[in-house]
């Protein structure tokens, strides 16, 4: 269950460099490569002649060479030539909307003719130098909603990220959550705590005491189809939390992308943009690296947790308070995906 007339993250740009990479999105079976002057373009991983994925072949002057006989495709989904054939009643292969900005290759699964690169999100850090960002990928086996109601209720953190990120508090804070037109967005704002390990990492990295009381925050905001956006911080308590000056706090944004892969698997594009010591690259790897840990910890439980749905199809779960985020995001994709199908039926 996933909108198709939308972008989404397929690739990070450095993943297409060197070859074609096969990846499947939506359950779209794709060959991303780099076209004439290296531009990303998706087509299906399909040759034409005798079904070899063209992820195992080679790009030759933008062309995508099959690496079994030699036929070579053109990012327009036509084949362009075959040694010893005539290629015109070639059948062509599918080519979808594919767009590289903000660091990102992005792909349209849907209709093509609708595809619209003004809808791809404005990700304003990854221009502005006073930002630095670093992330990574990983593969997990569950449906995508899973994990956007993961980062939507992030009183998993105390127990899920006990040695790093996680502290009681964050069990005892009750949070908020409201709907903005199709944002969902879930926040806790906890006064007067002390630091968990990463963010006195983080206040040390940006000069400030480490061992003081903290005013910290999360601003968890999904958007469709399966972006999450976490506004997260600390600053020395008694500034003004999240409006306290710059000089204050250590303030990030977490970056998820969930891209289903298939019903009940996706791939997942994680990273952190951080407005303190931009210009400082082993922070930035530093930070990756510790943020990369986080996240891997979240992994086992989301795979035995889509285990189990698959085992027990007709159990009901619970929906509380804290799980009204994700219910949320739940709701507006819904809303989306049957007015897609209804275009379609229509
Ligand atoms: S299968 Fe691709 S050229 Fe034969
Ligand atoms: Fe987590």
């Amino acid at each position: 269950m996933f909108p198709l007339n939308t972008w989404y993250v397929a690739a990070m740009p450095n993943e297409i460099d060197d070859k074609p990479l096969g990846r499947r999105v939506c359950g779209q079976r794709l060959v991303l490569f780099r076209g004439p002057g290296g531009k990303a373009t998706a087509l299906e991983d399909w040759c034409p002649h005798r079904g070899a994925p063209l992820s195992l072949g080679r790009v030759v002057e933008g062309n995508l060479v099959c690496g079994y006989h030699g036929l070579a495709m053109g990012c327009d989904g036509k084949t362009v030539s075959m040694p010893g054939q005539r290629v015109r009643g070639f059948p062509p292969v599918r080519a979808f909307p594919a767009v590289e900005r903000h660091g990102f290759v992005w792909v349209w699964p849907g209709d093509a003719a609708l595809a619209d690169e003004a809808k791809i999100p404005d990700l304003f850090w990854a221009h502005d130098p006073e930002w630095a960002y670093g992330g990574g990928l990983y593969h997990i086996g569950c449906d995508y909603r899973l994990m956007i109601d993961n980062l939507m209720d992030l009183t998993h953190e105390t127990y899920v990220h006990s040695t790093s990120i996680g502290q009681p508090e964050i069990d005892e804070t009750p949070c908020k959550t409201t709907t903005e037109g199709d944002s969902a967005v879930t926040s806790r704002f906890m006064n007067d705590i002390p630091a968990p390990p990463f963010w006195r990492t983080a206040l040390r990295a940006n000069g400030l005491p480490e061992d003081q009381p903290v005013d910290r925050w999360q601003i968890c905001r999904f958007t469709p189809p399966s972006q999450v956006m976490i506004e997260v911080g600390v600053a020395l308590a008694g500034h003004g939390g999240y409006e306290a000056p710059k000089e204050k706090k250590a303030y990030a944004i977490v970056v998820d992308f969930l891209t289903p892969e298939t019903e009940t698997s996706m791939w997942y594009f994680w990273g952190m943009a951080r407005n303190f010591r931009a210009d400082d690259k082993a922070l930035t790897a530093q930070i990756r690296e510790g943020q990369g840990k986080i996240f891997a910890e979240d992994l086992e439980m989301l795979e035995r947790q889509q285990k189990n749905l698959l085992a027990w199809p007709e159990r009901e779960l619970l929906k509380l308070n804290i799980d009204t985020g994700g219910v949320q995001a739940r709701k507006i994709l819904d809303r989306l995906i049957a007015a897609e199908r209804a275009t379609v039926a229509a």
